[in-house]
């Protein structure tokens, strides 16, 4: 069953909204009425942070977008007040989807916090967890795609060893790739994330299996990315949004893995497009980790369009 509320942290909260509403309170009173996109609506924690600085009468809305379906529906029972007085559009689109939620409005504002939610990692029915026997699915939108069982019933053992090794830096990826075929061609392939994790973790010496994180905390990250095209969603977010966001429009994007962090890193550095507040990538402080050990791996990039 869906649970009806989030408990994802929202991570750097503060300097996240903080830039953009700024962005906002600097328009000249004369700027058509426009938006900040929230690209990655998840919980809602940040948007519901950016609207209550920008107030209810505020001349520009939010559009959050997220291409996972549960999402949406917990965004509509949260915001319902706010959606009903046209403060916030809550659309269920990925990236590829995000213009046209925009339509011509200008983009003041663009937020991507991305990767996955608590709500997704911690649910037992998603299958993106190794602490539950979930189905094989991984999908953020369950409603397109290839779920993670129908793509280890068909890939070859080289792609998988690479997927695992690309996306999830794991070291024993061919070890793993080769373990999950051997069952696969013994009919016995894990049906669940839990048996999946076992399985992975008995590709380890046992030395390994108990010491520090889990040991198929990268081949679940490594599947996930995959499995969702994260870098390719990323990749269509900075060639086709990017460019559409208003002059002295502000950009804030929040990544965890360093294929993506690159990318971004990338794109920004060329000057004459953006803009940079701060040189270096903002991360959360220790007390931020503390309280919230998945802000540990963020950065936080911040841009202002030329
Ligand atoms: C880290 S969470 C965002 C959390 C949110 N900022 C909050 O405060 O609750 C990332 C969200 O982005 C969504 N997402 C990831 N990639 C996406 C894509 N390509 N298109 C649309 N949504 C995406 C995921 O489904 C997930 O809900």
């Amino acid at each position: 069953m869906l649970e009806s509320q989030t408990h994802h942290i929202p991570i750097l909260l503060e300097p996240i909204s903080h830039f953009l509403v700024e962005g906002i309170q600097n328009l000249p009173e004369s700027a058509p009425s426009g938006v900040i996109l929230d690209c990655t609506l998840g919980g809602g924690g940040h948007s519901a942070n950016i609207l209550s600085k920008l107030g209810r009468r505020a001349k520009h809305r939010i559009i959050g977008i997220d291409r996972d379906p549960d999402a949406i529906v917990r965004d509509q029972v949260r915001f319902a007040e706010e959606i009903s007085l046209g403060l916030i559009e809550v659309v269920h689109a990925s990236f590829s989807q995000a213009l046209e939620a925009v339509g011509d409005r200008p983009i003041y504002g663009l937020l991507a916090d991305l990767g996955i939610s608590s709500d997704q990692i911690d649910s037992q029915t998603r299958g993106f967890s190794f602490r539950y026997p979930a189905p094989l699915d991984m999908r953020m939108n369950t409603k397109a795609g290839i779920s993670l069982q129908d793509y280890l019933g068909d890939v070859s053992e080289s792609e998988l060893s690479d997927v695992i090794w690309k996306y999830g830096e794991e070291r024993l990826s061919r070890k793993i790739a080769r373990r999950l075929i051997d069952l696969r061609s013994r009919g016995i392939l894990p049906k669940n994330t839990l048996e999946l994790g076992d399985a992975v973790a008995a590709s380890f010496p046992p030395a390994m299996r108990h010491k520090g994180i889990h040991p198929a905390t990268r081949t679940f990250q490594a599947l996930r990315i995959f499995i969702n095209q994260e870098l390719n969603e990323l990749e269509l977010l900075i060639r086709d949004v990017f460019p559409k966001v208003a002059p002295g429009g502000r950009l804030a994007i929040l990544s965890f893995h360093s294929l993506e962090d690159r990318q971004v890193k990338e794109t920004f550095r060329v000057r004459e497009n953006y803009e940079l507040p701060f040189k270096k990538a903002i991360q959360a402080s220790d007390e931020e980790v503390e309280a919230n050990s998945r802000s540990r791996s963020a950065k936080l990039r911040l841009a202002i369009k030329k």
